[in-house]
């Protein structure tokens, strides 16, 4: 994602639903100007504190898509989703909204999980064989999900995330008038391989993430 990005010093950044605060720590360190907006109180104040004696050069704010409305025109330079759109009902207003809030020269950059992955897992498949098969892939729409968190009485967290096609994704863009400039398959860099092997395997079969680079500038 930083890769996609480049480089940042003195760019204005707004960071969608910032989580924990990974990018728009790390952006801020190498140089922008960093507002973090996050709709969760709790991974606001865990943001916080990971951003150490930083956090008060970063504008955080307690929101996301709907604070994004309130923000002027032309005020950023880059304006970042990352890994966060498959919680937003509505893709077409946020790019638009996007849009609105980028400089002539800025651009949006996106991560989601990718879209062949929202497919079937099939665990019945032997030892390597078991991955992500892609399945119901033109089969858009929301799914709940149980995760591997747990909450306060230990019981699994379930959460509610869309699956959209590459083709929806590249449409909103399109509709919102961006250009796209990037789209990025990662596999599991080298590192990962002894971290996590299986991760690191799986990865290199099917693509587990997809990076979009839209900019706002005309075509032509
Ligand atoms: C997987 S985390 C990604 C966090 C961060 N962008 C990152 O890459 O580390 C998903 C984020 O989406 C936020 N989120 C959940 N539902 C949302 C919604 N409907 N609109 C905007 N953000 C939402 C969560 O609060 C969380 O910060």
């Amino acid at each position: 994602m930083l890769k996609l990005i480049g480089p940042v010093r003195d760019k204005r950044v707004l960071d969608v639903a910032c989580g924990a605060g990974r990018y728009a720590i790390s952006l801020h360190d190498r140089g922008a100007k960093v507002t973090a907006l996050e709709p969760s109180p709790t991974l606001l104040t865990a943001a916080k504190h990971n951003a150490g004696p930083r956090a008060p050069q970063i504008d955080w704010r307690l929101g996301a898509d709907d604070l994004m409305q309130e923000l002027p025109t032309g005020e950023f330079d880059i304006v970042l989703f990352a890994m966060m759109l498959e919680y937003v009902d509505d893709i077409l207003e946020a790019f638009e909204q996007a849009h609105r809030l980028l400089s002539r020269d800025g651009f949006v950059a996106a991560s989601v999980v990718h879209p062949v992955r929202m497919g079937s897992r099939r665990e019945d498949l032997p030892g390597m064989q078991q991955a992500v098969v892609v399945d119901q892939y033109l089969s858009t729409g929301t799914a709940t999900f149980s995760s591997w968190l747990t909450d306060a009485e230990d019981e699994p967290v379930t959460f509610t995330s869309h699956h959209r096609t590459v083709e929806q994704y590249v449409e909103a863009f399109r509709q919102a008038e961006f250009v796209i400039e990037q789209i990025l398959e990662p596999a599991p860099i080298g590192r990962a391989r002894t971290v996590a092997p299986r991760i690191w395997e799986e990865g290199h079969r099917c693509p587990q993430f997809m990076l979009l680079k839209a900019a706002k500038r005309d075509a032509s």
